[in-house]
């Protein structure tokens, strides 16, 4: 992967290069952008683009939108970019042209009118299906906007989609952006040979998503601290009463394998102790803090929606020994106040530990540690959710794959 064309390769001046960013960002109803992370990150190879006069063609997806199976149903103005356009405006300080198309002759025409030194934002690639097929007639009218290709969309990066992958096919030149190089220097140069104690928090809702992660980091980690609803599923497999809390039953057997795969190896494998429990998922309700064990476990009616008061001592114990530490998925459901306490004292754990690098992945987290107000005193955030955790399983990403090979 590294044997890629990076920016610094490219010949830009004067040129028009297409700039794969991934402007997926959060935008409130008012057409705000609640967490402009993501922007913020693509600003370096935007502007050292643009002190070497080039003319700067961004690419970009919001959501998911979807037509109707035959193409004609109107797509709501919420997946529209030109928010974001005014967004990154601000933060760069000058002018960027927004084009409502992001192929076609309304397209060319804006790119035709540029100037040296500018920025120009094409609308929402996903408006078009083709993108997602990553259709070669889609890819090619796309590619024919611009002289170079640069990816910097590394949140992207696992979609083999036609503004990631099969745009490189038409043009001379493809190199990754100084965000991309940013992040795989990070999650696969620091991660490889990691300083141990490597310490792994692992969260979030879906264990169905992050079960395959859990296996790759298997051989480097030497600790998991488990939380989130991830946790219900693993103490439902060590026989402890879940009640109504969210379980996938169909991967009970597999963390049953998992927990004796850590035990085989003897790797710390920590589930809670204790957690927070609720028959509401909503602020101020009555919540109890209850023992986890298998003759107590979460009583008939409740739902555990946040580590116990037991496993944040715990796991901040865990937290403070390690040398390495990488944090993928909230303990909690962080986004009400009352069930944000176990996510809040382990990111303000791992804020404290200034001898170990840590790494936070994936959007909620970010997005928590942010609202903590503890984002700077972690040593890389990365701008990726699942393309991540693909790029830490050892998995080829499509975005990076298809760039010219040096
Ligand atoms: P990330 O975006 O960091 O990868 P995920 O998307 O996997 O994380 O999961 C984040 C979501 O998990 C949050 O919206 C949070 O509310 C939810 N969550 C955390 N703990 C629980 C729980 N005990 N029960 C249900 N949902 C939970
Ligand atoms: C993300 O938000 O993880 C990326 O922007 C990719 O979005 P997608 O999951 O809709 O492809
Ligand atoms: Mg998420």
């Amino acid at each position: 992967m590294n044997s890629k064309l990076t920016l610094l390769d490219l010949n830009v001046a004067h040129k028009r290069v297409l700039v794969r960013v991934d402007f997926n960002v959060p935008i409130n109803e008012q057409g705000d952008v609640v967490d402009d992370t993501r922007i913020a990150e693509a600003l370096p190879t935007i502007r050292y683009l643009l002190e070497q006069h080039a003319k700067v063609i961004l690419m970009a997806h919001l959501g998911r939108p979807k037509r109707g199976v035959d193409g004609t149903k109107e797509i709501p103005s919420k997946y529209s970019l030109a928010p974001v356009a005014k967004h990154l405006e601000k933060l760069l300080g000058s002018p960027v042209h927004f084009s409502p198309e992001s192929i076609g002759p309304v397209a060319e025409q804006a790119v035709s009118v540029m100037q040296e030194g500018t920025v120009l934002l094409l609308e929402n690639v996903r408006f078009h299906q083709e993108e997602e097929a990553n259709d070669p007639t889609f890819a090619k009218a796309l590619a024919a906007l611009g002289d170079l290709y640069v990816n910097d969309a590394f949140g992207a990066a696992h979609r083999a989609h036609a503004s990631t992958a099969g745009i490189t096919a038409y043009l001379p030149q493809s190199a990754m952006g100084l965000l991309m190089q940013k992040e795989i220097q990070y999650l696969q140069g620091e991660l490889k040979n990691p300083e141990h104690p490597f310490l792994v928090i692992l969260g979030g809702s879906k264990v169905s998503d992050k079960i395959g992660v859990i296996k790759a980091l298997m051989e480097k980690a030497d600790t998991f601290l488990i939380g989130g609803a991830m946790a219900y599923t693993f103490l439902k497999a060590t026989g402890i009463e879940t009640a109504l809390s969210r379980v996938e039953a169909d991967k009970i057997d597999l963390a049953k394998d998992l927990l004796e795969e850590a035990r085989r190896r003897s790797i710390r494998f920590l589930l809670p102790t204790d957690c927070i429990v609720t028959q509401s998922i909503q602020a101020s309700v009555p919540t109890k803090n209850v023992t986890l064990s298998t003759t107590a476990g979460i009583p008939e009616d409740w739902e555990g929606v946040d580590i116990g008061l037991e496993t944040r001592l715990i796991y901040a114990r865990e937290i403070a020994q390690a040398k390495t530490i990488l944090w993928n998925g909230p303990v909690g459901i962080f986004e009400i106040p009352d069930f944000a306490g176990g996510t809040r004292s382990l990111a303000e754990a791992v804020a404290a530990n200034r001898s170990a690098l840590s790494i936070i992945g994936g959007g909620d987290s970010v997005t928590a540690v942010k609202q903590f107000g503890l984002a700077s005193l972690m040593s890389f955030i990365s701008t990726g959710g699942g393309a991540s955790l693909e790029l830490i399983e050892g998995k080829e990403l499509p975005g990076i794959v298809a760039l010219t090979s040096c």
